[in-house]
């Protein structure tokens, strides 16, 4: 039996290169679809049947073109995409520049991938999972982070009607919403708040920290872990379902 083949959009980020890794373990080929880094995340991949893709989620044409029924890459069991983008600030000062760059990567770029997925699929019946990144901040709103809630709550929403119409294809699609992530991406935001509240970026990342009942930062790895599972054959029973991946209240 063939490989399960993947496709991990964002695969070169620091949460997509570990999801590549954990399924390149898990005995996935591995496509590693990005706009940099790509060749290098696949190239350190075990395993074989891996290969780099440079992929740009909000470009439709070079998303079906890759992924769409007559796709480079069409035979694909699983989509995993980790493409994102954060952006901080009061809804009165917003960047509208970076409201739409926010918007475009993080929900337009999705709702591309989506697009893609249901015609392949619709094509092509099969067994086939996508697992899109959202985000404890696409459940509850806070202020601050206006503009990248607005994305991650459209993810789940999108998830949700995608799921119900690639069902009778055999498509599954789930959403993931980490929390507070040990990553750069939460480092530079806790910079961020700190500047704008005069404070010190190490206070804000303990208090991101002590946020949950674990009083502790996510690690990457158990976000891979729980990614690996919903694009797995050993989750078929779940769709259109968002997994927060995050400790328990306090
Ligand atoms: N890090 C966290 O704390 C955290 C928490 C919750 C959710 N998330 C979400 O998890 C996902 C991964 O986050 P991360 O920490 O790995 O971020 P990251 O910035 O390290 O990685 C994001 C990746 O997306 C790629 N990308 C950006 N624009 C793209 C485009 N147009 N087409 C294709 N790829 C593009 C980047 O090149 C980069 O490799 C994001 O969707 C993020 O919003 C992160």
């Amino acid at each position: 039996m063939s490989a399960r083949r993947v496709i991990v959009v964002g695969g070169a980020g620091a949460i997509g290169r570990v999801v590549c890794e954990v399924l390149a373990g898990d005995g996935f080929a591995v496509t590693v679809a990005d706009v940099r880094g790509q060749e290098d995340v696949a190239a350190a991949l075990t395993g074989g049947g891996h290969d780099a893709l440079r992929l740009d989620i909000t470009d439709l044409d070079a998303v079906l073109a890759a992924l769409g029924p007559d796709g480079s890459h069409r035979d694909y069991d699983a989509l995993v995409v980790a493409a994102g983008l954060n952006y901080t600030g009061p809804v009165a000062t917003t960047d509208w520049a970076a409201y739409d760059r926010v918007l475009e990567v993080n929900l337009r770029g999705p709702f591309h991938v989506g697009h893609a997925l249901s015609r392949n699929l619709a094509a092509d019946p099969r067994e086939c999972s996508a697992v899109f990144f959202s985000s404890t901040a696409g459940l509850t709103g806070e202020g601050g982070a206006s503009v990248y809630a607005a994305s991650k709550f459209g993810v789940i929403g999108f998830t949700q009607c995608l799921a119900s119409e690639i069902a009778r294809h055999g498509g599954r699609a789930n959403a993931v919403c980490p929390g507070n992530i040990d990553s750069p991406m939460l480092r530079t935001l806790a910079d961020q708040v700190a500047e704008r509240e005069g404070r010190r970026g190490e206070e804000v990342l303990r208090e991101f920290a002590g946020a949950t009942a674990f009083d502790r930062l996510i690690d990457i790895r158990e976000v891979a872990d729980a990614v690996a599972f919903l694009a797995g054959a050993r989750s078929t029973g779940i769709s259109g379902q968002s997994l927060v991946i995050d400790g328990p209240p306090r």
